[in-house]
């Protein structure tokens, strides 16, 4: 038998945690959400150790930023090597090797044919907003098309193609105009009323009835979409339907923008979440675990798009940080050098097996879904008529929080248990947090 690794010392929260929380609440405003109650102290690979001295075991791995882990050596090396050179020069002042190799790097990764450019910037939102720039100034229209449940972030031009209200866009308008937003391709709440084994990728289909109703295409610079929806209730759409958007694309001279914010590096159990559905953008957008949690973002596309801006026209003093960009290709090394896409594979059929037989006696799960490790538990009151279990969902994440497991949760209903697990879990920590989460979820009331 192996050694349990979680190790519960306290009442959760302790009450270091609990003091932290009342400084929290004096000095830092309420508006930046808490996931989870009690405060970090150290984390090691997939093992979090809280100030009260409770380990956990991780499976909401910094909201998608922690793939490689909380502490991978050979990224931490790599942060020591430059930091002892320079920590800083900002690149358009006196420019610097590792920004330069990131950017070859990911343009040899990406999967986009032809020539690529990369452009560093700070965070998925930046990293979003540049793609619309480099989009505007290359077809030389203004529009966007997004989708509803969709998340970009919270500035505000990608709060503007932020779907959700509350808590997100609510008391924050006026929003950008030009942001068009048509329906995803949800299917366990199809958006058309249909049932996958019989439809016809309706959601694929709505472009030209739109385009007649609402905007000439001929206006839209950008479709941008996450070929995986992450806050939205890590919603795995048909690969006909991201097929349908690169051909409405291509029809209308639109550029279409592949958001991998959360997706990309591993998750989906290719580098990047485009290549397991075979759709090739025009610029995607990676960020979070690019460089295991420091903040680093990159918009990488066609040469032409990405020339399409003027010199000087893109750009942020701490964009592509070269502590970060070499943190960025040891994580690049690190995901290949121990088949990361593979694990994540390993690690989505087993969570998804589990959840499915667990289905069976918990009716409590409506739906289970997965790209690779990018695992979306959707809870609901009756399986019937769908109604999402908000409180049940809340319930059996603060079941495991007691018991050890850290986890997150999506969706508008506030109702999909959310896995993130780092990509680098043993099978004994994942089995050690599945027995709780298994727990939570047969002990939950509808
Ligand atoms: C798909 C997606 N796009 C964009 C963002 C915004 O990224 P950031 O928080 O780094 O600005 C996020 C953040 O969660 C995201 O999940």
């Amino acid at each position: 038998m192996p050694q349990p690794q979680i190790r519960i010392e306290t009442e959760i929260p302790g009450p270091r945690s609990l003091a932290l929380m009342e400084r929290r609440a004096a000095a830092v405003p309420r508006g930046p959400y808490q996931g989870l109650p009690v405060f970090m102290k150290s984390g090691h690979g997939a093992l979090i150790t809280d100030v009260d001295g409770n380990q956990y075991i991780d499976f909401a791995g910094g909201l998608g930023c922690l793939n490689v882990g909380s502490t991978p050596a050979t990224v931490l090396e790599a942060v020591e090597r430059q930091s002892g050179q320079f920590l800083h020069s900002c690149f358009h002042v006196l420019p610097y090797e590792p920004y330069i190799a990131l950017a070859e790097r990911l343009n040899g990764l990406v999967p986009i044919s032809g020539e690529k450019k990369t452009l560093l910037v700070n965070s998925g939102a930046e990293g979003i907003e540049n793609a619309v720039k480099c989009a505007r100034a290359y077809t030389g229209r203004t529009g966007i098309l997004v989708f509803e449940d969709g998340f970009h972030g919270r500035t505000l031009l990608t709060l503007s193609m932020t779907s959700k209200v509350e808590p997100f866009k609510k008391g924050f308008g006026p929003f950008m105009a030009e942001v068009h937003r048509v329906p995803y391709g949800y299917c366990y709440r199809c958006p058309y009323g249909k049932q996958r084994e019989s439809c016809q990728i309706e959601c694929g289909d709505v472009f030209e009835s739109f385009f007649k109703r609402h905007v000439d295409p001929m206006t839209i610079a950008a479709l941008v979409v996450e070929p995986v929806q992450g806050e939205g209730g890590f919603v795995v759409p048909p690969p006909e339907f991201l097929r349908a958007l690169r051909e409405v694309c291509d029809r209308y001279g639109i550029v279409m923008v592949a958001d991998e914010v959360q997706a990309g590096i591993g998750r989906t159990g290719r580098m990047f979440a485009c290549e397991t559905f075979g759709v090739e953008p025009d610029i995607l957008v990676s960020a979070k675990s690019l460089a295991g949690g420091l903040p680093l973002a990159a918009v990488t596309g066609r040469a032409a798009i990405m020339e399409a801006a003027p010199k000087g026209g893109l750009g942020s003093s701490y964009g592509g940080n070269p502590v970060a960009c070499a943190a960025a290709i040891a994580v690049l090394d690190l995901v290949e050098r121990e088949g990361l896409c593979a694990r994540a594979e390993k690690i989505g059929s087993r969570v998804s097996s589990w959840a499915k037989e667990l289905s069976q006696s918990v009716a409590l799960i409506g739906d289970v879904r997965n790209a690779g490790a990018m695992i979306g538990i959707e809870l609901v009151t009756d399986r019937e008529t769908r109604e999402p279990a908000r409180e049940a969902t809340a319930a059996v994440r603060k079941h495991c929080l007691e018991q050890g497991l850290l986890t997150l949760v999506a969706g508008n209903g506030a109702n999909v248990l959310r896995l993130l697990m780092p990509l680098i879990i043993t099978d004994e920590q994942l089995e050690e947090g599945l027995a709780v989460l298994s727990e939570g979820l047969r002990g939950a009331r509808n």
